[in-house]
């Protein structure tokens, strides 16, 4: 059971999550951090391809049931649209079944810093600035201090709150790697591009404030018209497998290894989706944040399931 041996690393996921409460206030039952969400289910298609790439049961011929959550990052669950630049889509493909496939993306392609410690160092910087929030621009007053976050800084500086959660692009950040029958291991980073039927990609600027992307969201999947691609960006030997700071060449190869379609929405509820939770024929890479957020989320998952 987690709870019952901590190490360094868990004793460092128990202080930033901590800090974020510090930082944000504390509210019961609402998961640390992406608070505001809505729950889902999908459907997810491979492409014939897929298989080659990776032995996973997710990429073999068929079609194959997702729980999915779109969030936004607030950790107040009363969050308005105002807040939402940086949004999250988490997709477990699986869900009940012996092996899962959990991918936890959000809207930026970079992330603030390669080291947890650095992470949590960040955190206290903000909890000083006492702004009552934990915003990635918060982050940004301390760019100064924390050069290795200018990729993420400049990537969420271009996110706008009024994009659609169903014409955004969700990224894995970290590298992943795939195995397929032949022995092969490539690095990759995954991507959920949108493919939506949109009359709109963005809500009106003097609609926001209320909780108009999520009901624009249940419009479009009424209609039946949200859907992703799972798209592989292949790795070099250039490029690095453990920094979420940096960002690939646009250059690099891209494979589309399935559909995702969205089939209907519901309320938000508990459900733990751990970007770890990897199937046969899927790896994480060595990327210390990537080891992180395990620890992390496990820590309010214990948190909020007990208030
Ligand atoms: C040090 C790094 C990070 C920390 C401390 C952190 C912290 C957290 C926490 C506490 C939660 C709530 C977990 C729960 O109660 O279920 C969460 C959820 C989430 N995080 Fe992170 N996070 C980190 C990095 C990232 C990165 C790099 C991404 C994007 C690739 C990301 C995307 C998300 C998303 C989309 C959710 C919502 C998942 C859901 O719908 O349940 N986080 N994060």
């Amino acid at each position: 059971m987690y709870s019952l041996h901590r190490n360094t690393d868990d004793v460092l996921a128990i202080k930033t999550v901590n800090t974020m409460e510090a930082i944000s206030g504390k509210h019961p039952k609402a998961k640390r951090a992406h608070a505001k969400g809505i729950r889902g289910k999908a459907t997810f298609t491979p492409s014939p391809d897929a298989s080659k790439w990776s032995r996973s049961t997710f990429f073999k011929p068929g079609s194959y049931e997702a729980e999915i959550r779109f969030s936004t990052s607030s950790p107040n669950p009363q969050a308005s649209d105002l807040f939402a630049g940086i949004k999250g889509l988490a997709v477990k493909l699986g869900q009940d079944q012996k092996e899962s496939h959990t991918l936890v993306c959000a809207n930026a392609p970079v992330f603030v810093t390669s080291s947890a410690e650095t992470f949590s160092k960040m955190m206290d910087s903000v909890e000083k600035l006492k702004e009552g929030k934990f915003t990635l621009s918060g982050i940004g007053k301390l760019a100064k201090e924390f050069p290795e976050a200018k990729n993420a800084l400049q990537a969420v500086k271009g996110l706008k709150p009024s994009t659609l959660y169903e014409a955004t692009t969700y990224y894995s950040i970290h590298v992943f790697y795939l195995l397929n029958e032949e022995g092969k291991r490539i690095p990759v980073k995954f991507e959920w591009n949108p493919t939506s039927e949109l009359v709109e990609t963005e809500a009106k600027e003097e609609e926001m404030g209320e909780d108009v992307l999520f009901q624009k969201l249940e419009q479009s999947v009424q209609h039946g018209k949200v859907s992703f691609e799972l798209v592989a960006v292949i790795g070099t030997e250039e490029d690095s497998t453990i920094d979420p700071t940096v960002l690939w060449p646009e250059t690099r190869e891209r494979v589309v290894l399935g559909s995702l379609k969205v089939t209907s929405l519901e309320e938000d509820d508990q459900l733990l989706f751990d970007p770890n939770d990897l199937p046969s024929g899927v790896e994480a890479s060595k990327d210390e944040i990537l080891e992180f957020r395990t620890k992390v989320y496990r820590h309010s998952m214990e948190k909020r399931t007990a208030e």
